[in-house]
């Protein structure tokens, strides 16, 4: 595996890739790995002959009360997991590299990020898309990968990807979780073990939404009820939201119909953690 910081050495490394007919897979990430990254290399390396892999904190989509700061580094470790799956390269770029001084361009879709995470977070998906777009102008993947965890994250990228014409086709690969149902997240490590407990609730309350489709329930206010009384029972969770929205369009649902999105963010103790199901209807 070879390790490029500069973009424009991966830049010329892909085009002449490309030249030789390549299919170049690309998993962006912001590293400290854990199963859930490795699962969505491991999708790229089966659906790629070369298989990039971007290493970059980037600070445009952290909020003022997000955790750039003391967001978690383990290159070392990150290098010999990806090397163990056999990815060809790693893109590690600087920050003065991504957003030179006078960087003034950004890449924003509008309505798809007004709601759910677009809420408590404004500025995040911005962010998201202005690196994600300037990755994809660096690497020129014909597929990339992104996790079912951040679910409105993938929308969003696929509306990105549509409407800028990038000629790039998104997997979104499910979510790993815990034996005990628990979505995997970097997040998680800052959950001591009693929170990481009370943490459980969180996906009960997706199988309690789960169970009352499946008998039957469509009104979308009585199974956000019964999650939120769910979750409610654990002193150390508070709700931010729970929403039922359509999977595609991320339409609000009063009532349940087609590919359906039911998703969460909730606070256990200081740490906020979101999680998803999509369910057909
Ligand atoms: O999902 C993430 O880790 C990040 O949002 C991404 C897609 C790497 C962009 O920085």
């Amino acid at each position: 595996m070879k390790v490029i910081r500069s973009p424009k050495r991966i830049q010329e490394i892909c085009m002449s890739l490309k030249k030789e007919r390549k299919i170049i897979g690309f998993v962006p990430t912001m590293g400290y790995f854990h199963e859930g990254h490795l699962s969505l290399v491991k999708v790229a390396k089966k659906k790629s002959d070369v298989l990039v892999v971007s290493i970059f904190i980037n600070p445009t989509q952290f909020g003022p009360k997000d955790d750039f700061k003391r967001y978690p580094k383990d290159l070392k470790r990150d290098k010999r997991l990806l090397k163990e799956i056999g990815c060809n390269f790693l893109f590690v770029p600087d920050i003065k590299n991504m957003y030179p001084e006078g960087y003034d361009t950004y890449v924003e879709v509008e309505n798809l990020t007004r709601l759910l995470e677009g809420v408590s977070r404004p500025e995040h998906f911005k962010g998201v898309t202005t690196i994600v777009a300037k990755l994809f102008n660096i690497v020129q993947p014909d597929i990339a990968v992104f996790g079912q965890k951040d679910f409105q994250q993938a929308v969003v990228i696929k509306r990105m990807v549509k409407d800028l014409n990038f000629f790039v086709k998104i997997i979104v690969a499910p979510t790993i979780r815990e034996k005990s149902g628990l979505a995997l997240s970097s997040r998680n490590m800052y959950l001591s073990d009693k929170e990481k407990n009370e943490a459980l609730v969180l996906y009960q309350s997706l199988n309690l939404a789960k169970k009352m489709i499946e008998s039957g329930e469509r009104d979308s206010r009585k199974i956000k009820d019964r999650m939120k009384k769910l979750i409610q029972e654990k002193p150390m969770a508070k709700v931010d939201y729970i929403a039922i929205n359509d999977s595609e369009t991320l339409r609000p649902l009063k009532k349940l119909k087609g590919d359906v999105l039911i998703s969460f963010a909730v606070r256990v103790g200081k740490t906020r953690l979101i999680d998803n199901i999509k369910i057909k209807v």
